[in-house]
């Protein structure tokens, strides 16, 4: 496994859109434990491909250190509800902000062997999964944020 270096706000690859994976093979594989590695070692609990300079539809996601999901191609199929909480970024360091996102959602993507599967999220897994598939789409939480500021605001 290898650290690889995380893009930060201002690198173009982050506005980018990305493209679907094609093949799910030992390659991809590499390198969603690498972007794994990565996450774990930056105290992140997801990670999308561009924010590691690859601009192709996956993510990882580990918000309890205990599941950690491997996302091909995402796609949300429903979302419920509506929550505002402070969010961070392992692409935008020391910025924090207040982002409004469903409270429940599903989604559908493939896993690392190419198997289809559907997971319901609520939570700061929905939360993480909303702000990774925002960075397939070129989007980062600070575009949509508000009452951004630098370092995570004290609980009241
Ligand atoms: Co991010």
């Amino acid at each position: 496994m290898a650290l690889l270096e995380i893009k930060k706000a201002g690198d173009p690859v982050l506005k980018k859109i990305c493209a679907p994976v094609e093949k799910i093979d030992k390659r991809l594989r590499k390198f969603l434990d690498d972007m794994a590695e990565t996450m774990y070692a930056n105290e992140g609990v997801g990670i999308a491909a561009p924010q590691v300079g690859e601009s192709i539809r996956v993510c990882v996601v580990d918000v309890d250190k205990k599941n950690r999901y491997d996302l091909i191609n995402p796609v949300i199929t429903f979302r419920e509800g509506s929550v505002i909480d402070n969010e961070g970024c392992l692409s935008c360091p020391d910025l924090f902000g207040d982002v409004e996102r469903a409270e429940k959602i599903r989604v559908e993507y493939k896993n690392r062997f190419g198997k289809k599967k559907t997971l319901d999220a609520e939570g700061l897994l929905a939360r993480c999964i909303q702000h990774e598939l925002d960075h397939l789409d070129g989007q980062l939480f600070i575009d949509i944020a508000q009452n951004i500021t630098k370092g995570r605001k004290k609980e009241n």
